[in-house]
């Protein structure tokens, strides 16, 4: 152990003189079946509950779709791309074992606890890490991990003053220069989470650095004040935004949906307009069509700004539920939508959803222009028949377990949803333009020198 023979063991095993003679074979395979069938009995996201039914109505591309059990909780993944279960590995930095972890964590003065970072939509940033350490899929061998996690709270730490910009991106080049294995796959398998509308933005030369890793965002899209967006869609996994445990717990919610006869409008907009043109128009709206449309002008503090539950009692209180743009193009409003369960729709061209490999947010959601925010949208929304709504309800109600983040020990969960994502991404290689191999499976550096005699600091990029 300790050399990289350990990598490529995985794959081919130790050389063997012993050639492969058929009763190697069939012993090989018998252990393959039997593999198979025990890690499928044993795992969980096969339970028998898994109904039958298609969460679409048959169109001969089920297989291609995740399934949904009848009651909330339990999902099948598609066999293509996905397999039937998974298997994977991940590696979680310790914050003692890298030298500025800590700072992108807590700050530089170690002060900002990480549950004052849990809260809110950016909670995610805290929530994966912690959801990661309890995972059944984390390795404490860097040498058998198919992935490794770089835990980093620094939408949060920043907005406290924790750090600002020039510490984050010093701080993010300190720590990469200490990781071997992320020099090795240039970061191919390294994993980051940026739970906000910036993106990996935060961290100011991503593109340097981070260009080939894998980074967890909810934001499809970052060109309003930047010319170039840091989200690439083959590369990077969206996350959902972080909804309020209040309504997304098993238990007694927050607030409990009305039904449909009993909301009073036909759409609402709760939120403060920002300056932004889709909001003020949709606050403009309301004030010609109040009866119809709730879209009061909220405001960041004081008595106009609604409370938590509040805030879930005026969102119930619609059919549909606009989701304007707001500084950027992910809106947490649409996730929201779901656990109230009004229909959401998507007034933002640009954004990007979350496991669109196998959801089709067309039987659940509706998109509309931007650029068509007016009374011509409200005519549209009361042509809908409430049986329609009814049924994109009542799909919105099984998905919406993808949208919690929940345990791997459920097999429906935001968590488990991005775990599938991650296993599409593992290679069985890694190679970067610095990284090079010999004949006998030995990975050496530019100067040959073999891969676990490797010191920090690594020369970066
Ligand atoms: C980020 O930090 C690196 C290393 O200190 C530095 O070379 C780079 O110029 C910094 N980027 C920005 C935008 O300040
Ligand atoms: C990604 O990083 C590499 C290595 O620094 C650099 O050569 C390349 O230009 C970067 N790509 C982008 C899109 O910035
Ligand atoms: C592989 O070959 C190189 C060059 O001959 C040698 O330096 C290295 O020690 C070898 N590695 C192993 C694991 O035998």
């Amino acid at each position: 152990m300790g050399s990289t023979v350990n990598i490529k063991s995985r794959v081919f095993g130790p050389p063997s003189s012993t050639p492969c003679t058929r009763s190697h074979q069939i012993g090989a395979l018998a252990l393959i079946a039997v593999t198979f069938f025990a890690t499928r009995l044993l795992d969980q996201s096969f339970p028998s509950s898994i109904s039958s039914s298609s969460f679409f109505d048959g169109n001969g591309y089920e297989s291609n779709i995740i399934r949904f059990s009848e009651d909330e909780g339990s999902v099948r993944w598609p066999r293509r791309g996905y397999g039937s279960y998974i298997s994977l590995k991940i590696y979680i930095y310790d914050e003692n074992e890298i030298d500025g972890l800590k700072q992108l964590l807590y700050g530089r003065d170690g002060t900002i606890s990480a549950d004052s970072c849990l809260k809110g939509q950016w909670g995610t940033q805290v929530k994966i890490h912690k959801l990661l350490l309890k995972s059944r899929f984390r390795t404490h061998k860097k040498a058998e991990a198919d992935l490794f996690f770089i835990p980093s709270y620094v939408k949060c730490v920043r907005m406290m003053g924790g750090l600002n910009d020039k510490e984050i991106n010093q701080t993010y080049v300190k720590v990469l220069s200490q990781m071997p294995y992320f020099r090795l796959s240039g970061g191919r398998n390294h994993i980051f989470v940026f739970p906000s509308g910036a993106g990996a933005h935060l961290f100011k030369s991503w593109a340097t650095y981070i260009n080939r890793s894998i980074i967890l965002t909810p934001e499809g899209d970052r060109t309003d004040k930047r010319d170039t967006s840091a989200f690439n869609t083959w590369k990077d996994i969206i996350i959902p935004g972080n909804v309020d445990d209040g309504m997304t717990t098993h238990g007694v919610r927050l607030v409990e949906p009305l039904p449909l006869s009993k909301r009073k409008y036909l759409a609402n907009y709760l939120g403060r307009a920002q300056g932004k043109l889709g909001r003020l128009q949709l606050i403009d709206l309301a004030k010609q069509f109040p009866h119809k449309l709730e879209s009061p002008e909220l405001k960041f503090s004081g008595p106009e700004k609604l409370g938590k539950a509040d805030y879930f009692l005026h969102l119930r209180n619609a059919k549909f539920c606009l989701a304007p743009r707001g500084e950027s193009s992910w809106t947490l409003r649409f996730y929201e939508s779901f656990f109230v369960e009004c229909v959401p729709v998507l007034l933002s061209d640009h954004a990007e959803l979350p496991f669109q490999n196998v959801v089709d947010y067309s039987q659940v959601s509706i998109k509309w222009p931007s650029s068509r925010i007016g009374v011509q949208l409200l005519e549209y929304l009361e042509s809908i028949p409430d049986k329609r709504i009814e049924e994109m309800i009542a799909r919105g109600r099984k998905l919406r377990c993808l949208l919690v983040y929940g345990p791997d020990s459920e097999a429906c969960s935001a968590f488990s949803g991005i775990l599938w994502e991650l296993q599409r991404k593992t290679r069985q290689f890694h190679q970067s333009s610095e990284t090079f191999w010999l004949h006998n499976g030995s990975i050496v550096n530019r100067d040959l020198v073999e891969f676990y005699k490797w010191k920090p600091p690594m020369p970066l990029p």
